[in-house]
């Protein structure tokens, strides 16, 4: 195979598998184009085994690649909001990872997300009423899908109900300024998100100090790690301008790529409403394999000269992690493009793995499993509106998505 692999090529925005596997068979650790234009390539993983590898070792491979000594040249559009950036947990590399990511830990334990459970079902029953009241014909990707992660993380994080719009739209300019990391209108738009949404938490927290409300900002701000330090008040925004992004398209992915896949199949939905009638788990297990909505990490550094499969990668390199083409690798999923709900459990790496593994799957998981019960409930027989190999899609290669999901619900 001759071609380097691009990530930015448009020929994957609507299904990249069928590329993933000529490369996984032909290259599987390929020196590709980088997604960014100063650097002089990037290493790209299409197997499982050798995405695990380097996600699961943090310390030969780091997120941050000044800890590799590197001064990356960034383009003049981000440098207002690299300071930001640079507290995102995405970004960072142990000890300041360490520190941050156990106060996170404290403040988002699984029971706090449990505890979000009712209001996320509030949310979504109502979105699916209101979509379901104006007629027949609902987009569940504008009425439900997108809405819906918006509004609970907004919730958790204390942003009144009348500014989830504009939020949504910051979140939106947020993850297209970092996966166009060469496309300048695309970064200042980006920038200006960033500075919107740290602007209102700065807000925020003026406000809490008067009248301390017990959410996740709250928990957020007053957790500590083990030696009783707390975030600096800049962590603490940074973080939340973070959870903001990696909160909102990553969920309404999960949830429209889902519906996308099985409605495009003859008798989808009604057989996975069967199956998480009785093994819910499952099914959303097998949902997040096979829709990957995070299809590759930006970047990890090599901290040292080393191979990966035989192949001399050198200090400093930047490797991408392909987390699409991990879940697709036959070698560990048997007829990886089928969604099979019986499939033996097996850990797919739709969260990454490793310290940084996605710190809201928990709450990713009781949104997805909230969208199919709901909808299960009031939307058991709907069938397409158009063409599956028609529907609209953002142009975002990073987080790959639908832009519209529009079907027809039998009343
Ligand atoms: C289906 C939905 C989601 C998917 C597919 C997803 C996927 C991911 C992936 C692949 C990573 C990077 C792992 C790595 O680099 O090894 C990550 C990290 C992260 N995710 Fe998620 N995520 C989802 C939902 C969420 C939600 C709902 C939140 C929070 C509200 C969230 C917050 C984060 C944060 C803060 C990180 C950085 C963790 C760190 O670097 O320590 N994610 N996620």
């Amino acid at each position: 195979m001759n071609a380097r692999f691009s990530p930015n090529a448009p020929e994957l925005l609507r299904n990249p598998y069928p590329v993933y596997a000529r490369y996984r068979e032909a290259d599987p650790v390929h020196w590709g184009i980088a997604s960014m234009a100063t650097l002089p390539g990037s290493w790209f993983l299409f197997r499982y085994q050798e995405n695990a590898e380097v996600l699961s070792n943090s310390t030969l491979f780091v997120n941050d690649a000044s800890s590799v000594g590197m001064e990356i040249e960034i383009p003049e559009a981000y440098k207002p909001i690299r300071h930001i950036h640079q507290r995102w947990l995405g970004g960072i590399d142990a000890p300041d990872h360490r520190r941050l990511r156990t106060i996170m830990a404290k403040a988002f334990t699984p029971r706090r997300v449990e505890a979000l459970a009712t209001r996320i079902n509030d949310i979504t029953v109502k979105l699916v009423d209101d979509a379901l009241a104006q007629g027949d014909e609902v987009d569940i990707w504008s009425q439900i899908a997108f809405p819906m992660p918006m509004n609970v993380i907004g919730d958790a994080l204390g942003v009144r109900p009348e500014d989830w719009g504009t939020f949504q739209q910051w979140a939106k300019d947020i993850t297209d300024g970092v996966d166009r990391a060469g496309d300048i209108e695309a970064a200042k738009r980006g920038t200006d998100a960033i500075l919107g949404m740290y602007a209102y938490f700065e807000d925020l927290i003026k406000e809490r100090r008067a009248h301390p409300v017990d959410d996740l900002f709250n928990a957020m701000v007053t957790a500590a790690d083990d030696t009783g330090s707390v975030m600096t008040e800049f962590d603490a925004i940074s973080i939340a301008t973070e959870l903001g992004v990696a909160g909102h398209e990553t969920t309404t992915n999960a949830i429209s790529l889902s519906f996308a896949a099985l409605l495009a199949e003859e008798g989808g939905w009604e057989r996975t409403q069967e199956a998480f009638a009785t093994t819910p788990d499952a099914v959303m297990e097998e949902l997040l394999r096979f829709t990957a909505p995070v299809q590759r990490q930006r970047w990890r550094w090599a901290m040292e000269d080393t191979q990966i499969a035989g192949r001399e990668i050198k200090r400093g390199d930047s490797v991408v992690s392909i987390l699409g083409a991990a879940n697709r690798d036959p070698a560990v999923f048997v007829d990886p493009d089928i969604i099979d709900f019986d499939r033996p459990a097996q850990k797919h790496l739709t969260f990454g793995l490793g310290t940084h593994f996605c710190l809201g799957s928990h709450l990713a998981k009781l949104e997805l499993g909230t969208a199919l019960r709901v909808m299960s409930a009031r939307m058991p027989t709907m069938a397409l509106a158009m063409n599956p190999d028609e529907l609209p899609w953002n142009h975002n290669l990073m987080l790959p998505g639908p832009a519209g999901v529009p079907v027809v619900v039998a009343s």
